[in-house]
């Protein structure tokens, strides 16, 4: 059988970094109530020539490096992000003309934070179907760019940022040790649109809009999704959850990350928490986190990991993956 198999991670972030104190200096916080309530110190800002996709090709090509492939070789590339450079065309394609890629697959993800679970599920079936072989599956946001800089309840929360993985299809056989993602389980519950919601948009202000958020009720549902997903992806898998070496979690808040391993029994040390230096970085989070955990040297080849998130819809999902 084929499965599709990460070769290669990247990331960048923008050059400004801002610290909490930083911010206190023009909104109304402080650097206790932001590391208490949410983990965060860092988060980098986005300066005027730095975009969704030019974040996302500089990541694109640190995983490249990584995998040892070269842009040619690339036939899909799919960018999972809220805030592209343009309504259209797809900040995918502005990405593939960064590169360099005169023809390939390229088009854009939106499904908030859980945005990279989704476009991997889409590479990864892709893949498996036989349609393409390599694959660049990239998160990439300017979340600075729809914030409302009055609004402390937000605004602290968020920062820019893009990762990147390049998959790879690669003849296996059909056991649970073998190399590559084994399960995906996706959701969504539209119910839920006016807890996390941009209030703007092509369609209906014609403006770009902000971002609106009732924190404590996503909060609520976030630790509920994500155990849940988690436990029904890990049986996907034919896994139990004591298999797990490292969990990559969406970095939106350390708060949901202990609480999340907790309900699961899973011990601190597994899970990979990359919140504290760049914030919530929305799509761009989860390949963040993963690469700063395989390049650190933490996440080693054959260990078992589980990527998760949650966002904006609500969405939520997680990917079983033997790296
Ligand atoms: N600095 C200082 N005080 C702040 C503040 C800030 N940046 N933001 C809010 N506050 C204040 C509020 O005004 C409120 O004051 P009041 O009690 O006088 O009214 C108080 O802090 C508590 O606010 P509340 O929103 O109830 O706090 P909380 O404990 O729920 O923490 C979040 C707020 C946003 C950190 C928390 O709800 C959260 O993390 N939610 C999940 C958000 C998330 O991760 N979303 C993305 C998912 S993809």
């Amino acid at each position: 059988m084929i499965r599709a198999v990460i070769t290669g991670t990247g990331s960048a972030l923008p050059a400004r970094r801002v610290s909490n104190a930083q911010l206190a200096e023009t909104v109304d916080t402080s650097d206790e109530w932001i590391v208490e309530r949410t983990g965060i110190r860092f988060r980098h800002i986005a300066d005027e020539h730095e975009t969704t996709a030019t974040l996302g090709a500089d990541a694109a090509r640190a995983a490249l490096a990584a995998a040892g492939a070269a842009a040619r070789d690339i036939d899909l590339i799919v960018l999972a992000t809220a805030t592209p450079d343009q309504t259209f065309p797809s900040s995918a394609t502005k990405i593939q003309a960064l590169l360099g890629i005169d023809d390939c697959v390229a088009f854009d993800v939106a499904a908030v934070c859980s945005g990279f679970l989704y476009a991997l599920q889409v590479a990864d079936s892709m893949i498996r179907a036989g349609a393409v072989r390599r694959a660049l599956v990239i998160g990439s946001e300017t979340f600075s760019r729809i914030l409302d800089w009055e609004d402390r309840a937000t605004c602290v929360l968020f920062g820019d940022g893009a990762g990147a993985i390049v998959l790879e299809a690669r003849e296996s056989d059909a056991a649970a040790d073998a190399q590559g993602v084994l399960a995906v389980r996706l959701h969504a519950d539209g119910r839920h649109n006016q807890l996390l919601y941009v209030d703007g948009g092509p369609s209906t202000t014609g403006t770009v809009g902000k971002l609106r958020m009732k924190g404590r009720e996503v909060f609520r549902h976030a630790v509920v999704n994500l155990a849940a997903v988690l436990t029904e992806t890990m049986a996907a898998a034919g896994l139990a959850p004591d298999a797990i070496d490292w969990l990559v979690p969406h970095q939106a808040n350390a708060r949901i990350l202990d609480a999340t391993a907790k309900k699961l029994g899973l011990s601190p040390e597994k899970v990979v928490v990359t919140v504290d230096r760049h914030a919530n970085t929305s799509a761009a989070s989860v390949p963040l986190a993963l690469d700063t955990a395989v390049r650190d040297g933490r996440i080693k080849h054959g260990d078992l990991i589980v990527l998760e998130a949650m966002g904006g819809g609500f969405t939520w999902g997680a990917a079983v993956v033997r790296f």
